[in-house]
């Protein structure tokens, strides 16, 4: 509506390019579209709409960082009112309150003749309505489909408009000077003005300068209600920080399982939020000092799986303050994932024993052999790796190829886990042999492996992505293990034990003697013990089952 009126009054003052007595007769029908009581009141209330708009806008802001082109429309807005407000007064006021007739030539003679510098800032205040319509129309339509296809049209429309109006009042201007000259023009039209007589002028100063000042106090009053509601919000509002660098403002009450939905974070919830099954479980870090401590059935909860002291349930607790967390389980976990588990599932530092087991020359016998058989002599062989290691107490890591890796020692200590690995090293060794003895009819030559054994510390936790997560070590005593157990194919040997473990498992190896060897990766040599068949180790009293 505002646009439409903006449009028709500028082409109004285009006429003046014609001649002042066509824009004159061009206003008597401006004046029948828009000075009658529908469209007055049409227009006012949407001037006013539009001006709490701004100030609305301004209002709701949490910030009143934005974007340069935002920040142009919202001043635009607010600069509108007052730059218009003499014209308003002016024209319309003097009209609805002291009769004046604002004819062009009234209001030429004005701000052209006797006021320039207030044409010029009605020239100013002309621009910057028409572009602040033309800018909210554009961001309006151009999602239209066929906006792309007239775009250039309305562009080169929006620019000529104001430049024929302004060239339209500067005709008129040249115009009425040259009219002035004539007195009898001018007492003629001095009548058809009206006035206005001194009341109307004071009262249209008085009116000016109210306008600026009751302007002033509204946008005054719009920032101080902004300011107490921001400082109200504040104060109401806490943030979420996630592990993504995701930071979530969220209100004081809020759960944080509630926080992650409402936020379209997927969060593992399988029991919905009742506290029951863990999966919701997060690490909390900063400002978790200002957490309450965790009620009876969290903590229970908690207890049973084994969690550290830094993770809690997100169902379960409300932050008061900042908060940054960390969920543990993928948003698809299972109700089994929530079930008991050890601690160092979550990550720690650990001192255990960790094996690799390889088959020698193991891509020359696949080459030899189908792809079934090759799985089926696999298969059988994990199975008796597999068996060896875990009937020792150790915990299967991985296959990787025809590799193996072990723990030992995982709930345990690290000389518990030393013992349990060369237990299991020695049944590997032996029951090789019987494997090799069943598959005699499959195999050209009989399985061979290598194994390495080192202990020391490493970090353990579940590591992976996804579904493919799994419990792991890592640290500089696997590279180790690994490098040992790749030692053998120089030895042609069957084990290389570190002389730590021997120690930690204060088993006598003494009959083969120490060794020192280089390791890649290592500044420091490693003592070895080296044995071409493990069922030379000594038997050891079984360690205790993980
Ligand atoms: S959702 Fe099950 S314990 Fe939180």
């Amino acid at each position: 509506m505002l646009f439409v009126f903006v449009a028709s009054h500028l082409l109004n003052h285009a006429l003046g390019i014609i001649s002042l007595a066509t824009m004159e007769a061009g206003r008597e029908v401006f004046l029948a579209v828009w000075r009658n009581p529908v469209s007055s009141i049409v227009l006012i209330a949407s001037l006013l709409i539009h001006f709490g708009l701004v100030l609305y806008t301004m209002f709701r802001r949490r910030t009143l960082r934005m974007p340069v082109r935002e920040a142009l429309q919202i001043v635009a807005g607010l600069a509108i009112p007052p730059l218009l407000a003499v014209h308003v007064i002016g024209t319309w006021g003097l009209n609805q309150n002291f009769g004046v007739t604002d004819l062009y030539a009234y209001v030429v003679m004005a701000i052209w003749v006797f006021e320039p510098v207030e044409g010029l800032k009605q020239t100013i205040a002309l621009l910057i309505a028409w572009f602040h319509g033309c800018v909210g129309l554009h961001y309006w339509l151009k999602l239209k489909p066929w906006y792309p296809k007239v775009g250039g049209t309305l562009f080169a429309l929006a620019m000529l408009w104001p430049a024929f109006a302004l060239f339209g009042f500067a005709s008129a201007g040249r115009e009425v000077t040259i009219l002035m000259h004539d007195q009898e023009w001018l007492d003629a039209v001095r009548a058809a003005i009206g006035g206005p007589d001194e009341a109307g002028v004071s009262w249209a100063l008085a009116a000016i300068r109210n306008s600026y000042w009751g302007l002033a106090v509204i946008l005054v009053a719009v920032l101080a209600l902004r300011w107490i509601r921001m400082t109200m919000r504040r104060a109401s509002e806490l943030t979420l920080s996630y592990p993504d660098g995701c930071a979530l403002t969220v209100r004081r009450g809020i759960s944080i399982l509630e926080a992650s939905r409402d936020a379209g974070i997927p969060h593992a919830s399988v029991c919905g939020g009742r506290g029951r099954c863990s999966t919701c479980r997060v690490r909390v870090g900063n400002g978790k000092e200002h957490l309450p401590p965790p009620g009876e059935d969290e903590a229970r909860v908690l207890k049973r799986v084994g969690a550290a002291a830094n993770v809690r349930l997100a169902c379960q607790i409300r932050p008061i303050n900042d908060l940054t967390v960390t969920p543990l389980l993928p948003a698809a976990a299972q109700a089994s994932d929530g079930h008991a588990r050890p601690a160092f599932i979550e990550g720690s530092e650990r001192e255990i024993a960790i094996m690799f087991v390889d088959i020698r020359a193991f891509t020359q016998m696949a080459e030899k052999k189908l792809p079934y058989d090759t799985v089926f002599v696999l298969n059988q062989y994990f199975r008796t790796m597999g068996t060896a290691v875990e009937e020792a107490g150790g915990r299967l890591d991985k296959f990787i190829g025809d590799g193996v890796m072990a723990l030992f020692g995982m709930d345990g200590d690290a000389a518990e886990g030393c013992r349990s690995a060369l237990i299991a090293a020695r049944a590997m060794s032996a029951s090789l042999q019987d494997l090799n003895a069943n598959l005699k009819e499959d195999l050209d030559e009989a399985i061979r492996i290598g194994i390495g054994i080192h202990a020391g510390p490493v970090i353990v936790g579940e590591m992976g992505y996804a579904a493919v997560r799994s419990v792991t070590a890592v640290g500089d005593a696997v590279n180790t293990a690994s490098r040992l157990e790749t030692a053998n194919k120089d030895f042609k040997s069957q084990l290389v034990v570190s002389a730590e473990v021997v120690e930690r498992a204060a088993v006598d190896l003494s009959q083969f003697p120490l060794q020192e060897i280089s390791i890649r990766g290592r500044d420091e040599q490693v003592a070895v013990h080296v044995l071409d068949d493990a069922t030379k180790l000594p038997e050891i009293a079984a360690a205790k089952a993980a």
